[in-house]
């Protein structure tokens, strides 16, 4: 070998060297920036592996006898019974609860309670006529008076007593 030419392989082994080095480097480089990615792919994938499974689950399932049902209970969603509304307890407690929402100020043309000019055209119509607005409620110039003032809840009986307590209150 000619001493150019030991002079060439010694400069080319390095650079081939450092190359190699500089190669290594960015694999690592690649791969410590790569893995996080890589693990968020796979949790992803689990996320949407369990939202496939929902969305193509089928919408009915049997309950077979004898065999373990309790992935069929329906789940509530506050976990407990719904409870309905509590009724008032009688005519004044009805008033003051729900009829005086409108009734107490006058809210939407509705005849004040205690506004006896207001008052005595409509009790001169008759008990009749104004339970029957009570319950079926009524469109009248002033205004819309809900039925059972919008709680369909209410026994008859209570809405009734509810307007004798107003109407007395009138008098
Ligand atoms: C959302 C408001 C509102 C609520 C709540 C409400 N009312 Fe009324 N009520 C009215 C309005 C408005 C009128 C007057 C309608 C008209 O004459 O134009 C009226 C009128 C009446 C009248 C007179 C009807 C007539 O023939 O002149 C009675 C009796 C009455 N309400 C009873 C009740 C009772 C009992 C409740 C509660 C259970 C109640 N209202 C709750 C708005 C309401």
């Amino acid at each position: 070998m000619s001493k150019h030419d030991q002079h060439f392989a010694n400069n080319f082994s390095v650079v081939i060297g450092v190359l190699i080095v500089v190669t290594l480097l960015l694999i690592a480089l690649a791969r410590s920036i790569g893995t996080p990615a890589e693990e968020e792919k796979a949790a992803a994938d689990d996320i949407t592996k369990a939202q496939v499974t929902a969305r193509t689950a089928p919408f009915a399932q049997v309950a077979v006898a004898g065999a373990d049902n309790t992935a069929l209970a329906i789940p509530s969603a506050s976990g407990a019974a719904p409870t309905a509304m509590a009724l008032p307890a009688n005519g004044e407690a009805t008033y003051k609860a729900i009829c005086s929402v409108c009734h107490a100020a006058g809210i939407a043309g509705a005849p004040k309670v205690g506004d006896r000019a207001a008052w005595a055209p409509r009790i001169a119509q008759g008990k009749a006529t104004l339970y029957t607005h009570a319950l079926n409620g009524f469109q009248g110039k002033a205004g819309v008076m809900p039925a059972k003032g919008a709680r369909a809840d209410l026994p008859d009986a209570l809405v009734k007593e509810t307007v004798d307590y107003m109407v007395t209150r009138n008098q």
